[in-house]
């Protein structure tokens, strides 16, 4: 086994036992032990390292007293501790000792236990709160409302402050949810076009024979029921930006008119002959993959070309590592008070369930779980069930240690690479393995190795 750094277990009974787990051995297993003699010494250990991450023992053997649980749940809620409660086997029973170990446990231990297994459980507790993003990262609504810290979003942050600088247009392509529009309004808030308006047409949500009408405008008479003109959407957005959302769906009549407009710098209105001159700036985004609309003889390449200058890409949801808690968190305070009752934070189950989901509909999906799951949720942490992804996380709960090892390590593995867009070397360096012994642990776990390691999954 390689050498590894110790790692720290706080140790905390909330009542006098007959006699504290043996845990001289921890020592020797390379567990760091710090004792704490109240609630508010675990708090002061957990404050004083927001860099480092815990596994924590609740000494549950002498019993707790449940008028207790509202002061200690912040510190039993930490992200950067994973609890587990050391109990006798007759307290299991007790229902306030089991509501306890559900909410705020990694997992728990009947005592006394052999030191090997106490190590493996809290070196599982330890890991799952390795996977909790750094408290003092979080910093909600930092990036004009986009929340993330992930090297992908940091990518895009970028990208969107330099196309900014710019007048050339953008298009972002992403998976439906991931927060296209978001970055849209980014870029105009950015531009020198910030004091104009930014106008938004959904061209995959209107009529195919309204859309002209509604982006080009209409004069009085140009068809039965006209009977006023009407100032399209291009023209509300002089001087401003235009974001065409869903520009995979313009039908074809209105592409050759864009492309007309984009080239010449007028159009006329539909059943008008006077050329309308108008100074916008052209954002377009859509979920499709325009490569393959125009394969299919759907949308012009010519069309293509103009609007996709400079491309931006969004990062699907499930590349974004940590920033899925964050996110969760984000909305957890937005949503907190629509429900019945305080909510604390996320169950263990529901991180890691969060962790192992797919996110086809990526943000927006998320945001919608957590909102529902406030209202369902019977307990102070939302489970993986409240957020109704339980089938798919207990589908795979491990039945002995060797399997759980497994897992944990699967997912590890799977989340490293998603985080870095399967670059192996990066994601090694995550995991704090060498590239090799990564190769190695993708092999044991049957794992694909992706076709170029080297290759950028998000690049234009
Ligand atoms: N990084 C983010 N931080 C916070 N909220 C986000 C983020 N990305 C997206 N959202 C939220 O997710 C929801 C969907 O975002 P948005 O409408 O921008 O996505 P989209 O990519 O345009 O989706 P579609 O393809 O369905 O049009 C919105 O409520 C938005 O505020
Ligand atoms: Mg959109």
């Amino acid at each position: 086994m390689s050498a590894q750094a110790a790692r720290d277990v706080i140790y905390f009974a909330c009542a006098p036992t007959d006699g504290s787990p043996t845990l001289q051995g921890l020592a020797a297993l390379g567990w760091n032990l710090r004792r704490a003699d109240s609630m508010p010494a675990v708090l002061k250990i957990l404050r004083g390292h927001p860099g480092l991450r815990f596994a924590a023992l609740l000494d549950l053997r002498g019993g707790f007293d449940a008028r207790d649980l509202a002061a200690m749940a912040p510190v039993l809620s930490a992200s950067n501790a994973g609890w587990v409660a050391c109990v006798q086997p007759d307290q299991l029973t007790q229902e306030p000792i089991r509501q306890l170990i559900r909410d705020y446990c990694y997992d728990y231990v009947t005592l006394p236990c052999p030191e090997l297994v106490l190590s493996t459980v809290i070196g599982h507790a330890y890991g799952m709160a390795s996977l909790s993003p750094r408290a003092l990262d979080v910093a909600p609504d930092s990036n004009d409302g986009m929340i993330g810290e992930c090297p992908p979003m940091r990518a895009l942050y970028r990208a969107l402050r330099k196309s900014a600088l710019t007048q050339a247009p953008v298009f972002i392509a992403g998976e439906t949810g991931t927060g296209k529009e978001l970055a849209a309004q980014a870029i105009h808030r950015h531009s020198s076009r910030h004091d104009q308006p930014f106008a938004a047409i959904n061209c995959g949500a209107i009529a195919q024979n309204l859309v002209q009408s509604e982006l080009f405008g209409y004069e009085r008479g140009a068809f039965t029921g006209a009977q006023q003109r009407k100032i399209g959407r291009i023209e509300h957005a002089h001087r401003g930006t235009l974001f065409l959302d869903e520009i995979g769906d313009l039908p074809l009549d209105c592409q050759a008119s864009l492309l007309r407009f984009l080239q010449e710098g007028y159009f006329e209105r539909v059943g008008g002959h006077e050329p309308i001159r108008v100074d916008v700036r052209i954002i377009s985004a859509t979920h499709q993959d325009l490569r393959a609309l125009i394969a299919e003889g759907r949308f012009r390449a010519d069309l293509y070309h103009r609007l996709c200058v400079l491309r931006l890409e969004q990062p699907p949801l499930r590349e974004r590592g940590d920033d899925i808690l964050r996110l969760a968190e984000n909305a957890l305070q937005r949503y907190a008070s629509e429900g019945r009752r305080v909510i604390r934070g996320f169950s263990p189950c529901a991180i890691h369930a969060m962790h192992t989901y797919e996110w086809p509909g990526n943000v927006r999906e998320l945001i919608n779980r957590v909102r529902q799951a406030v209202v369902m949720a019977d307990g102070r942490l939302i489970t993986a069930s409240d957020m109704h992804l339980a089938d798919e996380h207990t589908s795979m709960l491990p039945q002995t240690l060797e399997e759980a090892r497994n897992v944990a390590e699967c997912a590890a593995i799977q989340q490293a690479l998603r985080r870095n867009r399967h670059r192996l070397i990066d994601a090694a360096r995550d995991l704090g393995v060498s590239r090799v012994t990564l190769y190695r642990l993708m092999e044991r776990h049957n794992m694909r190795r992706p076709e170029s390691e080297t290759s950028d999954a998000g690049a234009a």
